[in-house]
């Protein structure tokens, strides 16, 4: 191995102190983490050990400048009872370009897959069997020196945890429009899974859901019409049987579900167009009925019916959900190929293996 993991196992698991039956998003995390440390430019100390508290100095720098990025990935369990993965290694090229976004270091392809790999074998009991309940797995990453001035840092902390999850939106949501607030603009950090998008984020959130919406529906931050994304999730739109998704501009997120959803419908032959949406043109196909379909994709919520838009408090006419078939469809197709019920003509799985612990399953 090129980057050694010491493994330290759990004295007592927690495993049967979840309720596998009523999960949650983000409620349990498994029995162990793996962290490394970023010292004097290399990855150094990497070890799995029991999840708990950290201890680390309250100057350390992601505390006060919120040098802090994270991804979202999911391990599934085959029907076989095999652990999967999706797409790791396109989570890996993404929290990269955050990483260079924010002046931290690359993770290489090596300490990546091995931390991944080793950590989910060993919690692979974790892995939920129903069908829309996965192992959530959130790498990050931020900066630890003792320092509040404010200069690029030389100290870093990568930590994996894992939690088992049911689904991140359990019905369709509701979204509306804010231009009080923006999210991202050109030449800002939208486009990389920055922590400081999301907290930036919690005040437009929280009067959201004041007025009974799950979510806000971004515009862009200068003209406030072009759609961005809803902040934990892509979004999709279908008008005359042609699928539409805003384009990655740098103010959005590359999601990993947009990126797999572009890929299917291109496979089935349908239409699909990556290029600036406006409120406007959803607007106007809502009132002439040219409306069919609105999602969200993401890897926390995968695919989910928007049942409402609200604009400047008027609601975008929308077909009922249970009437809509393309999210429907899209999502059953994806959620096949990642728990291994569909055949996968894209090689997006990967299974879970060890090199560290024993490869026999339980
Ligand atoms: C994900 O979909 O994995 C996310 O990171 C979105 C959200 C939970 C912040």
């Amino acid at each position: 191995m090129k980057f050694p993991i010491h493994i330290e196992r759990t004295e007592v698991s927690h495993l049967h102190e979840v309720d596998f039956s009523q999960l949650q998003f983000g409620k349990w995390y498994s029995d162990h983490m793996f962290v490394a440390e970023w010292r004097h430019g290399r990855w150094v100390d990497c070890h799995i050990i029991p999840f708990g508290n950290l201890p680390f100095s309250p100057a350390s720098s992601a505390l006060h400048y919120g040098q802090i990025i994270f991804e979202g990935m999911k391990a599934y369990r085959s029907p076989e009872g095999e652990p999967l993965l999706f797409r790791p290694e396109m989570n890996r090229c993404r929290f990269n370009l955050s990483a260079a976004r924010m002046a931290m270091p690359q993770v290489p392809e090596a300490l990546w897959h091995d931390a991944l790999h080793e950590l989910i074998w060993l919690d692979r009991a974790w892995i939920p069997s129903q069908q829309g309940a996965s192992l959530y797995v959130r790498p990050f990453m931020f900066a630890t020196d003792r320092f509040i001035g404010i200069r690029p840092t030389e100290y870093f902390k990568f930590i994996i945890i894992t939690s088992p999850a049911g689904l991140y939106y359990a019905r369709p949501v509701k979204v509306l429009t804010m231009e009080k607030y923006v999210r991202a603009f050109p030449g800002g950090t939208g486009y990389a899974k920055a922590a400081g998008n999301y907290g930036a984020t919690m005040l437009p959130l929280r009067e959201a859901l004041q007025h009974g919406y799950d979510q806000v529906l971004w515009l862009d931050g200068i003209e406030h019409r072009y759609i961005q994304e809803i902040g934990t999730m892509n979004v999709f739109f279908v008008i005359d049987d042609v699928v539409i998704t805003p384009e990655l501009d740098g103010t959005i997120l590359e999601g990993v579900t947009r990126d797999s959803l572009i890929q299917l419908l291109k496979l089935k032959g349908l239409r699909i167009e990556e290029r600036k949406v406006s409120i406007d043109e959803i607007i106007d196909a809502g009132e002439r009925q040219r409306l069919q379909d609105a999602f969200g994709s993401g890897t926390a919520a995968s695919v989910v019916a928007i049942a409402e838009i609200m604009h400047r408090g008027r609601q975008i006419p929308l077909p009922p959900v249970e009437e809509r078939r393309w999210w429907k469809e899209l999502k059953a197709e994806l959620e096949g190929i990642k728990y291994g019920t569909r055949p996968d003509p894209f090689g997006w799985r990967v299974p879970v293996r060890s090199r560290l612990l024993s490869v026999a399953m339980n």
